[in-house]
């Protein structure tokens, strides 16, 4: 390939459009239909080659089969009777497009396809962006309802509009990598056979979901963690979405993807516009490992709003006192806190309107006097005055009936009026996609973060969407969008108003993390579950596409609260210690000796703070009887290994631990146990790690490299 080779090019005699990435090629050809068909992903190739491949034939000579040659936007018309990426009506109630190429735009790393249907005023935009530094490409269309032409000026019902539909070569054998779980449990990582049908994975919530997540990884059934092809994709939107992954009969697989759930609409009237959330894709060649390590990165590089910044160690109330919250007792725990090292202090939920229990307040965002009757800019300030910052927790999009903000402005919330609102955690959701009530939870936040010089929100939605309504609108169903692209409309500007601010996902624990939430908040409240076995399992699953600088971790009290499991508080920590540490235990329960020892830990969570947040993790074995992971810095010469085993078994040593990223050549020393390896011996042998005896054992091992 020479090495001049454009990252986006678009050839029109041969209509073959080409993408590049640094190890990756993408490329696609004009079908004579005028529709773009995909024709390769995968390791480069070069131009000439892609121009000579054949087009995928058709896999019998049959009038039953569908038109092989894989859409990148599905229309629902011809000989294509798999999962449309675009479904749309038109007034007079003909379904479906017909596209007619019109165009392309290749600028610097971005190719935007036009296609505009034969008949009708519809233009679609099918657009890829590459960047220099990353395998990563970005996806999304553009549908524009043209106005009035051929005298057909009614709107068109949009019923689907993915951003984009992606495709492996042709393997012998297919799985897929997903992420499954629930409230307490997310990230659970899944592979499966794919079977010969359609897989749909989705939510209909409104959220993300805690039990699904947009991203997925597919491979032949071989790869691992160091080896093998891997595609994976990932959906940049924190709403309602469907991916539906198609295996055929033939041995042929791909899956479309976008935001929305079956059965929603949105009408797009003449002159309007509508654009999906990015749908990023992402080829490797060196196993699920390396296919990780280039999201992370692509995340530290164009997602995450400020990946330089060292996430703070924070301390937060919400299980030392659940909703019974005061000055006083805040600030108790806050010098405790202080005392441990910890740098951000967060206020959690209980401190505003009526709010003793989850029955009443939410909505009305002012310090409930009982708790605070100096409202909360005392603590606020003894919370500075101690070194941290002030961290606050907020439900800006959910209401409870019992608030001065529903009595106010009933007709907020999500609902359809002919149908009951079912209530969940007693609160109701509001409608954002109102430009009304997108203003009022703008200038609330606004004010709360001048007000009581917060630095930090810890943004929270407790409830999925249900009977969700917009009573008096002529395209309800818009408010599954709107609502969605409000709250992080909403986020945008709070950034760009207090820069120093910094905002923290959170969906009752990991229920909204995904591109969408990432690029506008610094780190994901992981789960509610903070036992630290379970933990191990549902943050090997956040590592398959989020780095560990977005994964809060806390330190809680033991027995734990959600499973009743007791462990020694360093195997909470060194847990804890994968991700950005927090401390969430009632400290002023903690006895002298365990104060003294998060101190210890929180000091050593410090040291490899740059290793863990801003270097390259590599996971070294699944959660099994022993669990570990490796940071590296940068230039390879530090890193830090942290290893779990949950529980013992007599006769039965942990196997050697092998970190496979070190350089065989060179030498390191745990300058902490005095002790230097040959890099061959830690490559290809393994380390001993020095667990102490018993369950729940754990240990933190640091390297550092000494031989240049
Ligand atoms: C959610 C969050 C918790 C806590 C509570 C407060 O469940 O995930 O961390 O903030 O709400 O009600």
């Amino acid at each position: 390939m020479p090495a001049t080779s454009p990252p986006v090019s678009f050839d029109p005699d041969r209509g073959l459009a080409v993408l590049r990435t640094p190890n990756s090629v993408y490329a696609l050809r004009l079908h004579p239909d005028g529709s773009p068909r995909h024709l390769y992903w995968g390791a480069p190739l070069d131009t000439a080659d892609l121009a000579a491949l054949p087009a995928t034939g058709s896999p019998a000579d049959s009038s039953f089969e569908d038109d092989a040659a894989a859409d990148e936007l599905a229309p629902q018309t011809g000989a294509r009777f798999g999962p449309a990426g675009l479904q749309v009506r038109f007034a007079d109630g003909t379904r479906g497009a017909q596209w007619r190429f019109t165009g392309h735009r290749a600028d610097g790393g971005e190719l935007r396809l036009r296609l505009q249907d034969r008949r009708r005023p519809l233009r679609a935009e099918l657009c890829y962006r590459v960047r220099p530094d990353s395998d990563v490409i970005e996806r999304w269309t553009e549908l524009t309802h043209l106005g009035p032409q051929d005298g057909t000026d009614g709107p068109i019902t949009v019923d689907r509009l993915d951003s984009a539909a992606w495709r492996t070569p042709a393997l012998p054998d297919y799985r897929l990598s997903h992420l499954v779980g629930g409230w307490n449990s997310e990230f659970q990582l899944r592979r499966d056979r794919l079977p010969v049908a359609e897989t749909v994975l989705t939510s209909r919530r409104g959220l993300t979901g805690h039990h699904a997540n947009p991203w997925l990884a597919v491979d032949d059934g071989t790869a691992d963690e160091e080896h093998g092809e891997v595609w994976s994709t990932a959906l940049a939107w924190s709403g309602s979405w469907r991916i539906t992954v198609h295996r055929d009969p033939v041995g042929r697989t791909g899956w479309t993807g976008g935001f929305g759930h079956d059965g929603t609409a949105w009408t797009l009237r003449p002159g309007e516009r509508l654009h999906t959330p990015v749908f990023a894709g992402l080829y490797t060649a060196h196993g699920f490992g390396a296919s990780s390590t280039a999201w992370h990165e692509h995340l530290r590089r164009h997602v995450l709003p400020q990946p330089e910044r060292d996430r703070p160690v924070l301390y937060n109330s919400w299980e030392a006192t659940g909703f019974d919250v005061s000055e006083a007792g805040q600030l108790r725990l806050a010098r405790l806190a202080a005392g441990l090292g910890a740098e951000l202090f967060v206020l959690d939920d209980g401190w505003f309107g009526t709010r003793c229990d989850d029955r009443s307040g939410l909505g009305d965002w002012t310090p409930r006097p009982a708790a605070f009757p100096r409202g909360l800019r005392p603590l606020a300030d003894e919370v500075h005055r101690l070194g941290m910052e002030f961290g606050l927790w907020v439900e800006p999009e959910m209401v409870n009936r019992d608030s001065e903000l529903y009595r106010t402005h009933p007709d907020w919330v999500v609902h359809s009026p002919h149908l009951d609102a079912t209530e969940l955690r007693h609160q109701l959701v509001l409608n954002f996609a109102r430009p009304e009530v997108e203003s009022w939870a703008h200038r609330t936040l606004d004010t709360l973060i001048r007000e009581h010089t917060v630095d930090w929100l810890k943004w929270d939605a407790n409830r999925p969407f249900t009977e969700a309504g917009w009573d008096g609108h002529p395209d309800p169903d818009r408010l599954w969008i709107g609502h969605t692209r409000a709250v992080h409309r909403i986020m945008d500007r709070l950034r760009a108003d207090h820069p120093g601010l910094r905002i923290e996902a959170c969906a009752g624990g990991g229920g909204r993390v995904d591109l969408g939430m990432l690029a506008r908040t610094d780190q994901a409240w992981t789960s509610d579950n903070t036992d630290p076995v379970d933990r191990i399992g549902i943050q090997h699953g956040f590592s398959q596409l989020f780095p560990a600088q977005a994964m809060a971790a806390w330190v809680t009290d033991s027995p734990n609260p959600a499973t009743g499991r007791s462990t020694p508080l360093r195997f909470r920590f060194h847990v804890a210690m994968a991700g950005a540490l927090g401390i969430g235990g009632d400290l002023s329960s903690w006895p002298a000796a365990d104060l003294a020892e998060a101190a210890e830990l929180v000091a050593r969570y410090k040291q490899i703070r740059p290793l863990v947040q801003h270097g390259v993790q590599h996971r070294l074995t699944p959660p099994g009887p022993v669990a570990a992971v490796h940071y590296a810095s940068r230039d390879g010469r530090d890193h830090a290994l942290l290893v779990w085993r949950p529980s013992t078994r007599f006769g039965h040593p942990p196997a050697p631990v092998r970190l496979p990223a070190l350089d065989p050549a060179a030498r390191y020393l745990d300058p902490d146990r005095g002790r230097e390896y040959s890099g061959a011996v830690l490559v290809h042998r393994g380390i001993e790690p020095p667990l102490p005896a018993g369950d729940y054992a754990s240990c933190l091992v640091r390297l550092h490299r000494t031989d240049s």
